[in-house]
């Protein structure tokens, strides 16, 4: 493909079937934030961020998980749309929208729960499908309670409430989080929602809970409003969601309207969303699926993925990094959309040069605690749980950088990163206001 093909493909604007139109085919994925104040509402380091990020011309721009509960969150610094929002919440809301909006990117807000991934800092039991732990060494996480009937039709409403204030506060779009081994994804896998209520069982009545806060939503948006649902390929644990699974709940989101649904995959028990190694052994029976080289690790679902869809447009996120495997994702697997999200941690700049097509590669740096046992592929599931959750931390520090106006640093100390995350939540979650 030659540059004037790529740059061609990645710059075609992409119609939605609620009749939006995206710039152009590159997105800045979700990455949560964290610099929420003590009342989780948007502050200026929210503006700086999604200012240095919308200079370079991504379409679309999807925040990090804001949540609908302050009992349960994925970080004591996200924001939080929760009841009804005062002057000051919705003004702070509208600053961070416009300052993305400034270069003509579209921002859609990410709507999320983080059932028993809620860390115990904030909340020692929080709300989840089932009362099942999760699998991970260490007492990060406490021992969930289940949801009842009432509190699920209750959060279904708050859900629709978050969307209508995304709306009225300047956001163009929303996204649920349904991937990762959030709440959504906790009801949508066997091994985490053992109901047996209509909200558990089958896989139609795991999906409700998603179907349900879809169809809240779209009536109180509007037709005309986009919603994403960001769905794993797989969670890639024995026993869980499947990627035939996937496929049926996509057509589900498909048949009830929805706009764009983004292809990741994996929970914090098997975090396959960055390709890192898991805590228990990997599931992955779907080699037969990787015919050809990808940059994407999810590439091999878009084929077909696409033919169960109608009018959804489709997204990948994960392990993209040259403009030319972008493009290629597009024309040869289905994809409409690009999702970047560790690159521009590093680069906030690259959209513009992907748009022109230059040979950039966005490689990124091995993290790692340290060489051999201490590796990512340690023997140890301790040390490879660590280094999962410590890539991630070393990306946010990076993302605090430019929330001070900072040059991202490609050599910033794992260890000390990791360390000074965990302090920085600990403090946190202290003054939460709740
Ligand atoms: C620091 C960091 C924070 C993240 N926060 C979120 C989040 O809030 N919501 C979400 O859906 N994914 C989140 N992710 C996952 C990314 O959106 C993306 O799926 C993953 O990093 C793979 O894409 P990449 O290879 O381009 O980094 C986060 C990733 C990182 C590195």
């Amino acid at each position: 493909m030659t540059t004037a093909q790529t740059a061609s493909i990645l710059n075609a604007p992409l119609l939605l079937p609620c009749g939006t139109t995206l710039p152009n085919r590159l997105a800045k994925a979700a990455m949560t934030e964290m610099v929420a104040d003590s009342r989780n509402r948007a502050t200026d380091a929210h503006v700086q961020i999604y200012r240095a990020w919308a200079r370079s011309g991504p379409g679309l721009m999807l925040t990090g998980n804001v949540q609908v509960d302050y009992h349960n969150l994925e970080h004591p610094g996200n924001v939080v749309i929760q009841g009804k929002q005062d002057a000051e919440q919705l003004a702070a809301l509208r600053r961070w929208s416009a300052a993305a909006k400034e270069h003509g990117n579209h921002i859609w807000m990410q709507i999320a729960h983080a059932g028993r991934q809620t860390n115990r800092f904030v909340n020692p039991t929080p709300k989840a499908p089932s009362a099942i732990p999760l699998a991970i060494p260490g007492v990060r996480f406490g021992t969930p309670v289940a949801l009842t009937h009432d509190e699920i039709v209750e959060l279904i409403g708050r859900f629709a409430d978050a969307a209508a204030v995304a709306r009225e506060t300047g956001f163009d779009g929303v996204q649920l989080h349904a991937a990762h081994g959030y709440l959504f994804s906790q009801f949508l896998s066997p091994r985490s929602n053992i109901r047996d209520d209509e909200w558990g069982g089958d896989l139609a009545s795991r999906a409700r809970f998603l179907l349900e806060s879809v169809k809240a939503i779209r009536s109180k948006v509007g037709a005309d409003f986009p919603i994403g649902i960001k769905l794993n390929s797989a969670d890639f644990q024995r026993g869980g969601f499947s990627f035939e699974d996937s496929q049926i709940v996509a057509t589900w989101l498909d048949e009830a309207c929805v706009d764009l649904i983004e292809i990741s995959g994996g929970t914090y028990e098997q975090p396959s969303m960055t390709n890192a190694a898991g805590g228990e052994p990997g599931h992955d029976p779907y080699a037969s699926k990787a015919s050809r080289d990808r940059e994407s690790y999810f590439g091999r679902f878009g084929p077909e993925m696409r033919r169960h869809l109608k009018r959804a447009r489709l997204m990948v996120t994960g392990g993209l990094r040259t403009a030319r495997g972008m493009a290629d994702a597009i024309a040869n697997d289905g994809f409409d959309l690009i999702g970047l999200a560790r690159p521009l941690c590093l680069e906030p700049d690259a959209s513009a040069a992907l748009l022109r097509g230059d040979p950039i590669d966005l490689v990124q740096p091995t993290l790692r605690i340290g060489s051999g046992w201490l590796g990512p592929k340690s023997p140890i599931k301790l040390i490879r749980t660590i280094t999962g959750a410590g890539s991630a931390t070393w990306y946010n520090e990076q993302i605090l950088r430019l929330s001070a106006g900072r040059r991202p640093d490609r050599n910033l100390n794992f260890a000390g990163a990791f360390i000074r995350s965990q302090l920085r939540e600990r403090r946190m979650a202290k003054v939460l206001d709740t």
